[in-house]
Parts: C-alpha cells; sequence; structure tokens
C-alpha cells in the first residue's frame, strides 16, 4: 500500500481568508478552482511512499531544527505546461534552508522522491489553459511558524497528518 505524501505550510484561519481574498480577485480563470480547505504551499513533495515508511517521514521530520520566517507572497503566475495559477513569492533563505534539510533527510533514509526546484506558491486555480495578463495582488506576509505534513487521497480533503513547529527566531 502507498500513501501520498508531502510537507507543506498550512494556512490558519486568517492566513486562509487572505489567500481566498486574493484568489477572488483572479476568480473566473477555470472551473477548477482550489476549495478553500485545500489552499497550502507545498515546501517537499514525496508522492507516493510506502505506507510502511511513514514513521520514518515523521522521524525524518522531528530531527529537522528550523526557524521561524516569514514568506511574502506578493505576485500572481501561471505555470502553462502545469495549467496552474497561483499566488506566490520569493524563496527566502529560511525557507530554502528548511526544504534542503527536509529533502537531506528524505535523502538520508533512502526513500525514492522527484525533486524539484522551490518556488513558493499557492495554487489557486486548475486546467487554466490560456491566462490573460494577472493583476498585482496585495502582497500577503504569511508568517511560518510550523509545517505539516500532508496526505492526498484522491476526492477527499486534504488531510494534515501531523504538523511541527519551527523555532522562534531570536530563541
Ligand atoms: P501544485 O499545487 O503546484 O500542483 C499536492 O499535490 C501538492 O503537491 C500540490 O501543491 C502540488 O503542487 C504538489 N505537487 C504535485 N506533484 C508534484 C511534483 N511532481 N513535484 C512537486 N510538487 C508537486
Amino acid at each position: 500500500m502507498v500513501r501520498r505524501l508531502f510537507f507543506a505550510c498550512w494556512p490558519d484561519e486568517r492566513i486562509r481568508e487572505q489567500l481566498i481574498a486574493r484568489r477572488d480577485l483572479i476568480d473566473g480563470l477555470s472551473r477548477r478552482r482550489v476549495p478553500d480547505h485545500n489552499l497550502h504551499l507545498t515546501l517537499l513533495f514525496l508522492g507516493n511512499q510506502p505506507a510502511d515508511r511513514l514513521q520514518d517521514i515523521q522521524s525524518l521530520a522531528n530531527d529537522i531544527e528550523a526557524r521561524f520566517f516569514t514568506l511574502e507572497l506578493d505576485r500572481f503566475g501561471w505555470f502553462q505546461q502545469a495549467g496552474v495559477a497561483w499566488l506566490g513569492g520569493p524563496a527566502t533563505p529560511a525557507a530554502t534552508g528548511l526544504v534542503e534539510a527536509l529533502t537531506a533527510g528524505v535523502i538520508a533514509r533512502g526513500l525514492v522522491f522527484q525533486a524539484r526546484a522551490f518556488h513558493p506558491h499557492v495554487s489557486l486555480f486548475r486546467q487554466v489553459r490560456t491566462c490573460p495578463e494577472l493583476p498585482v495582488p496585495p502582497p500577503l506576509p504569511w508568517p511560518v511558524s510550523e509545517f505539516s505534513l500532508i496526505e492526498s487521497i484522491p476526492s477527499r480533503p486534504y488531510q494534515v497528518l501531523r504538523t511541527w513547529p519551527l523555532s522562534l527566531p531570536y530563541s
């Protein structure tokens, strides 16, 4: 049995509302609007993993020592090939460091996955085949104080399996 997994920043209610407000600014781009309850920012996509490796995946996250950071989501964009319209922003060194630490942990445990460059973004619409010029959104600073392991099960809302805190900047 396999489980489809990814590490992500999962929004609290305040950030979720802010994401929804920005998604509303570009509403109608396609009929496949990402539902409110699924909005998130992927840190590392693991894909299908053997179910019996779930403990290992959690233990690698236990070992992560990373600090709180803020992501500034200040632009809309479109991944043409994937057909995804998104809200995103620059990768800060701290965010990249967390992704690198997760990646190193996954590799150290011999898990097989497809590495992809980290482009911080929240997918807002799927199946966007053509895209008009997108407006500039009001910037959204997202203070990220934790990260989560998420499971994707077809036709169900994403499931937050577990969340780990990041340490405070000056603790
Ligand atoms: P997307 O939103 O840009 O499509 C669950 O599918 C999450 O994992 C989504 O955020 C999705 O990104 C991301 N994802 C899916 N397949 C991926 C892959 N092959 N590499 C990196 N991220 C992927």
